[in-house]
């Protein structure tokens, strides 16, 4: 049996700059500079990373989460406001709208992209409506242009989840974090640039939002060591912030290997099989591979097909000893903790035929060559011994 194919392999993701980060610590336990707000180490890693994306601030936080949950609050979301966002992704995108007391406005995403159809946004606009939040599924930025088109015309703040996207770019060529209000990274181990643990970070070139933010990560103190908000304990240890330095040096050569890896499947995905069937009123190929046109730049953070009987193929590649994973089983209006707003199954039909059928491969830096052959190999297998329904 040949060895197992994990879904990631972190310890690759570090291993040519831990022995450097391990000694950059022992200085850092001796100067005892461990937390983000007034951390010189982790602000040279805010600006290094304010460069990177190209907006005049980003500002450590915890989490993506709280990313997400401070820029809202930043932009005074709360108590019967209405927020859009795509109803199929991750429940963090949500859960941070029911956390202020506002409601999540779902709408349908693209087959093609996964990512939330522009029409369907403007059509969702009410005057309760604070906020649109596009998410860069799975490395890939949303049609910017026609999003910040409508959310200009209504005067609508946006904020980029890009907890999947560093490094992506739309197809003006911006900078996903770049282009919206706010910019929501994760820094969540598994995500393009990760952590060794949980990290965020929030990007704007707004002055006046920055400084909300700044207060609102440590519990609302000014300068002068008031409080004159109420705020969240929310920073960014050192000890990340040193970690990530790292990790952002080497990230687009990261992205480079993902994006090889996403055009080697590909190419093979696309001799794998040839047959089409009708869905959303179109002939498509069976085994969807993710579109990426040619003007943005996708990064792969996950690379994800659609198949007619997912679950199986995905048992079938774990007998084969290749670790699949599937992102997401339910779209977000049908999650049972979100069930109270009143969504109704059949009212996206895209996001819960993409919960149906979407399959993730590893696609990670470090994969190799062979391993990837292997897994279009075991989909080959599968399809031409009919396991389909
Ligand atoms: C799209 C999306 N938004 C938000 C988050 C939340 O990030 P974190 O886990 O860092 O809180 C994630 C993390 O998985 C995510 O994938």
């Amino acid at each position: 049996m040949s060895e197992t194919i994990p879904f990631i392999d972190l310890r690759s993701t570090h291993e040519d700059f831990i022995d450097d980060y391990f000694e950059e610590l022992k200085d850092l336990f001796h100067a005892c500079d461990f937390i983000g707000a007034s951390s010189k180490r982790a602000a040279a890693f805010e600006e290094k990373f304010a460069k990177y994306i190209g907006v005049k601030h980003a500002l450590g936080v915890n989490s993506g989460t709280d990313a997400l949950l401070l820029a809202l609050d930043a932009l005074g979301v709360t108590r019967g406001d209405e927020v859009i966002l795509p109803a199929f992704g991750f429940i963090a995108t949500a859960d941070v709208i029911v956390r202020l007391g506002a409601r999540p406005v779902f709408v349908d995403v693209q087959p093609e992209t996964f990512n939330m159809e522009p029409s369907a946004v403007e059509a969702a606009i009410t005057p309760r409506t604070k906020a649109i939040i596009p998410v860069h599924l799975f490395g890939q930025t949303c049609d910017m242009g026609a999003i910040m088109a409508i959310a200009e015309r209504h005067h609508l703040p946006v904020i980029e989840d890009v907890a999947q996207a560093c490094g992506a770019t739309d197809a003006e060529g911006r900078r996903a974090g770049a282009i919206g209000t706010f910019g929501a990274f994760s820094f969540y181990p598994t995500k393009n640039i990760g952590a060794a643990g949980d990290a965020g970070i929030i990007t704007t070139n707004d002055d006046a939002l920055a400084e909300k933010i700044r207060r609102f990560r440590d519990h609302g103190r000014t300068p002068v060591g008031t409080f004159e908000c109420i705020g969240y304990n929310s920073r960014l240890d050192t000890i990340q912030a040193m970690y990530l330095a790292h990790k952002l040096t080497d990230l687009d050569d990261s992205l480079l290997d993902r994006i090889e890896n996403a055009k080697l499947y590909d190419s093979l995905l696309a001799e794998v099989d040839h047959s089409f069937e009708v869905r959303y009123g179109e002939r498509r190929p069976r085994i969807e591979r993710p579109a990426v046109p040619d003007d943005l730049r996708h990064t792969f953070n996950l690379y994800t097909i659609k198949a007619p009987d997912r679950d199986r193929l995905k048992a079938y590649l774990a007998h084969r000893g290749i670790q699949s994973a599937i992102y997401y089983p339910t779209p977000l209006h049908t999650t049972p903790a979100l069930e109270f707003l009143g969504f109704k199954e059949g009212q996206f039909p895209v996001a819960e035929d993409c919960a149906r059928r979407c399959l993730s491969l590893p696609v990670w830096p470090g994969l190799k060559r062979q391993q990837i052959q292997r897994v279009v190999q075991a989909i080959r297998e599968f399809l031409e011994n009919n396991i389909f329904a």
